[in-house]
């Protein structure tokens, strides 16, 4: 696997294969990889000869009070386990590379209306800077298809209306959540929790399950939100937001929507995990 820190490599790389009619797949990411990555570069190989990832910690959809720097990097170990994986050429700009003027000073991508609720409420300006940084991954790599983990389901929602708004010529895979045995969905901040939360941290996905089986049991939505909340304040859970909603469009969910995702964010200590179902309230 080719390791590639800055533009002119990547672009000069990827030209020629562009030529011969090879078709390049793009896996973004923020390092710290773990198998819900690598299932991503699993999917990504049945699209497309070459797979590109890339590994930037973008510090634009940080906050300033959010975990920038103490973020896990750990691009050894991310560069065994891609090769391991199959992947072709890994992509690791610096921050001066992505933003040589700094991030303030940067042209903005914002995908209005998607962006604004749940986790763009609670972080606010958080998906300006990951359709930004995507965008410029996506000019840069000119991927055929690019693929993306379906935990940060609100993410891949924007990243769609802003490929569609944008006429990008790309298509777009979300993968599946990848889970522990215990249901709790894999993520880099996960290595945050001590051994005890990350046992009650499981709670999270049983809400959602047991919010999806009472919807379709016909509760109201207002009432699986609020049973919800209550298991996840038991559990040691600070709920941030549970929210039923249509899974297009994100608005909440009324009694006709039959498409729904539950998406729900919450903090256990100082780590804020998210999570989300999709549900057809009505089962076939
Ligand atoms: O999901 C992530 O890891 C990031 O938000 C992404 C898409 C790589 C953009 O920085």
């Amino acid at each position: 696997m080719r390791v590639i820190t800055d533009s002119t490599t990547l672009r000069n790389a990827l030209h020629p294969l562009r030529q011969r009619g090879q078709r390049i797949a793009l896996v973004p990411t923020m390092g710290n990889l773990h198998e819900g990555h690598l299932a991503l570069i699993t999917e990504a190989r049945k699209h497309a000869s070459f797979v590109v990832c890339t590994i930037f910690v973008n510090p634009m959809q940080f906050g300033p009070t959010e975990d920038l720097d103490a973020y896990p990097r750990t691009l050894e170990q991310d560069i065994a386990r891609l090769e391991a994986a199959g992947c072709h050429a890994l992509f690791t700009p610096s921050v001066a590379e992505m933003y040589p003027l700094g991030h303030q000073q940067h042209t903005v991508v914002s995908v209005p209306g998607l962006s604004e609720g749940y986790c763009g409420a609670s972080r606010p300006g958080h998906f300006d800077g990951v359709a930004t940084v995507v965008c410029k991954l996506f000019n840069l790599v000119q991927p055929d298809t690019a693929v993306f983990g379906l935990k940060d389901y609100q993410q891949f929602l924007v990243i769609r209306r802003m490929v569609a708004d944008l006429c990008l010529p790309i298509a777009l895979v979300g993968v599946p959540t990848q889970r522990e045995p215990s249901g709790l969905a894999l993520s880099s901040r996960n290595g945050y929790l001590s051994a005890e939360e990350k046992a009650r941290a499981a709670t999270l996905v049983r809400s959602l399950r047991e919010a999806a089986s009472a919807l379709q049991s016909g509760t109201a939505v207002a009432v699986v939100e609020a049973q919800a909340s209550r298991t996840l304040q038991e559990a040691g859970f600070r709920p941030d937001y549970f929210s039923v909603c249509h899974a297009q469009t994100l608005a909440p969910a009324t009694a006709q929507d039959d498409d729904l995702v539950i998406l729900a964010a919450a903090w256990m200590g100082k780590t804020r995990l998210i999570d989300n179902l999709t549900l057809s309230r009505h089962k076939a």
